[in-house]
């Protein structure tokens, strides 16, 4: 299998991006593919899901050391427990790393000059996980990946900022990457007994088949998320009969075929996603409003 880099993206902040990278790259180690998982975020909250954070900042072996050249990429990554799952973490010399490039005209390339070397070919998957910004290093991950995924909650205005963020991913279409291919979104955080959430997804449905968008997965909201990340273990190496365990398992293998055919010479228009239709915004203009906020 060719190697395949996606990056899970969305700029608005806390919507399972994390999750989404570490446990459908757990997932695909899982079903016996080659992973290496990028912590492009210099919260470096998937390198802390995996235990590694505090090792990487030790050894120096980070993604900023290693597109700095500080430090060559096969010397920087990092084993998990699992031998055919591999981390690039992250750390705050990402910020310095965005700050200082800003201007670099070749900037953009960097990510991906070095996704194209020889040790990343040897991985069938590269899962990117990005932070909630349009910033160099989004458009690092965007100019480096062959695929994009966008996970989303269903909260008040929840294409807050998609607009921004397709237009980013058309300009770089335009020029740095004109292969770049939308897999789809990822909602999360999905609890089937809650009625917005039920009527945000019929709603969502009906936009995305208008706008030729899929919607790959539904991860149900589970407290097995946060108790995975705490005790830096992802879901399948943890308890894999759970829901939220087998709704990441079966995107990941939804996603199979279309890693396999989505890079044979197809183009893609990027959808033109304004702002987030009256219609949904009103679904959640009749939450309940918070009882018995302490204010401190
Ligand atoms: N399916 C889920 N069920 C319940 N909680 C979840 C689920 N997915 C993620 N969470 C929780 O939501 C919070 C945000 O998730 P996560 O860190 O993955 O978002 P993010 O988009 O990566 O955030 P950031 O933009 O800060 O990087 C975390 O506390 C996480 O434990
Ligand atoms: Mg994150």
């Amino acid at each position: 299998m060719k190697t395949s880099i996606i990056s899970i993206t969305n700029q608005k902040g806390g919507v399972g991006k994390t999750a989404t990278a570490v446990n459908v790259a757990a997932s695909y180690a899982e079903l016996n593919k080659k992973v290496l998982l990028v912590d492009l975020d210099y919260q470096a909250n998937s390198s802390s899901y995996l235990g590694l954070k505090q090792k990487a900042k030790n050894k120096h072996k980070t993604a900023s050391n290693t597109l700095l050249k500080q430090i060559d990429l096969e010397r920087s990554i990092l084993k998990t427990k699992k031998s055919n799952f591999d981390l690039l973490a992250g750390d705050m010399g990402l910020s310095k790393l965005s700050r200082e490039k800003i201007l670099d005209p070749g900037a953009a390339m960097i990510l991906k000059q070095w996704l194209d070397s020889n040790a990343i070919n040897k991985y069938d998957i590269v899962i990117i996980d990005t932070h909630p910004s349009l910033d160099l290093l989004f458009q690092m991950a965007m100019t480096g990946s062959h695929y994009y995924l966008v996970p989303m909650f269903a909260e008040a205005d929840p294409f807050d900022g998609l607009e921004y963020m397709f237009n980013e991913i058309t300009q770089i279409k335009l020029g740095l990457n004109k292969q770049l291919f939308f897999l789809g979104i990822v909602i999360t955080k999905y609890d089937k007994k809650n009625s917005t959430h039920k009527k945000f997804l019929n709603l969502l449905n009906e936009f995305c088949h208008d706008y030729k968008i899929n919607i790959v997965g539904i991860i149900p909201d589970s407290k097995a998320i946060a108790s995975s990340s705490s005790q830096q273990t992802p879901l399948i190496w943890q308890n894999s009969k759970l829901p939220v365990t087998q709704a990441y398992l079966k995107l990941a293998k939804d996603l199979l075929p279309e890693l396999r055919g989505a890079r044979m010479g197809r183009t893609q228009k990027t959808p033109l996603i304004t702002e987030t239709p009256e219609h949904i915004m009103a679904i959640f203009d009749d939450e309940p409003e918070t009882q018995n906020v302490e204010i401190f």
